[in-house]
């Protein structure tokens, strides 16, 4: 393999760029030219193709978005747009594809894969949600901004006396608002992996409220219903004071934690070994620590699992 292409999909995520690079460097190191897609799946059928060099990717690894950019790209779902993206790729004689993205984008490596493009799947969505990998990239630093903004509303909160229901982003999945519900000392979890009864959390409430507690914090995933919608059924039923705070795109920014620059550098670098040994059709990930790669295929078919066991410990830790 003399030349292989990167690209990054779906929702952007704080890491990205680490991978990038690590991805580009780790290439170049082993004498393989890197070619940069720009605009996911888009740009690929589009041909916004060009080459990288070891600056192209120098003073990105602590910025957070995406160099490459990132689309959502219903055309590449069709037979029809995955030969187009072949076609450009072949065009620039590239021989191996490294996508990095959500499970939307790693349908459309496999679907490279498929046609006979070898395509390396590393998993980068705040979301956490992708089957087979303990961790995603950018699941960190998203959990760290939701922490800080948990913090300062918990300031607020205790100075008024209210109740705060934070929504925060995760799509269909509860790991962001479990990890960070738990960090952050939330009263309350919901998560869509978990049923939940209303007339428990205004039951905790009340009894909080009674041993003389300030405040209270609940965590909406965004995957079970609105904050607002939540915020206002809590204030009905309980008459306390509630706010909500939608905390939206401001998750997906800023710049990447140690940890998921570390995990980012970790997945490129393996990413190219598996294109060097000839794989394709797999995706990389890590497992208690250990990096692991698999078939992509189990990263769209099995299902993704949360660590109940932080469900069951947030409850135990916020009687
Ligand atoms: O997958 C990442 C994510 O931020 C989800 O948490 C959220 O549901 C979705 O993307 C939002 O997508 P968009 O940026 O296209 O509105």
């Amino acid at each position: 393999m003399k030349r292989i292409g990167v690209l990054t999909s779906g929702g952007d995520a704080p890491g990205m760029n680490a991978a990038v690079r690590a991805v580009v460097r780790k290439a170049i190191f082993h004498d393989i030219e890197v070619f940069g897609i720009y605009q996911g799946y888009q740009g690929l059928m589009n041909g916004k193709i060009e080459k990288l060099e070891l600056g192209s990717v120098g003073d990105i690894i602590h910025r957070g978005g995406t160099i490459l950019q990132s689309a959502r790209c219903d055309e590449f779902k069709t037979k029809a747009g995955q030969q187009q993206g072949i076609e450009q790729l072949r065009a620039h004689q590239i021989e191996g594809l490294v996508v990095i993205g959500g499970d939307g984008s790693y349908r459309g490596a496999k679907a490279l894969t498929e046609l006979g493009f070898p395509c390396i799947g590393i998993p980068g969505t705040i979301d956490n949600d992708i089957p087979g990998t303990d961790f995603t990239i950018g699941f960190d630093t998203a959990m760290n901004t939701v922490l800080d903004v948990i913090d300062k509303i918990r300031d607020t909160a205790t100075s008024h006396e209210r109740t705060f229901v934070i929504e925060v982003m995760g799509r269909g999945a509860g790991d962001l608002a479990l990890w960070t519900g738990l960090a952050g000392g939330a009263e309350t979890i919901i998560i869509p992996e978990e049923k939940f009864e209303m007339k428990d959390i205004v039951d905790r409430l009340k009894k909080g409220n009674e041993r003389g507690k300030k405040h209270s914090i609940i965590i909406v995933a965004e995957g079970v219903m609105s904050g607002v919608e939540f915020a206002s059924k809590v204030q009905a039923e309980t008459n306390f004071e509630t706010r909500a705070s939608v905390l939206g795109h401001m998750q997906r920014g800023g710049s990447p934690t140690a940890a998921d620059r570390v995990l980012a550098s970790r997945f490129g670098a393996r990413a190219v070994e598996l294109l060097l040994d000839g794989k394709g059709g797999r995706a990389v990930g890590i497992k208690e620590n250990h990096l692991i790669d698999y078939d992509i295929v189990e990263a769209l078919t099995s299902e993704h699992q949360l660590n109940l066991k932080l469900y069951d410990l947030s409850k135990e830790l916020s009687i």
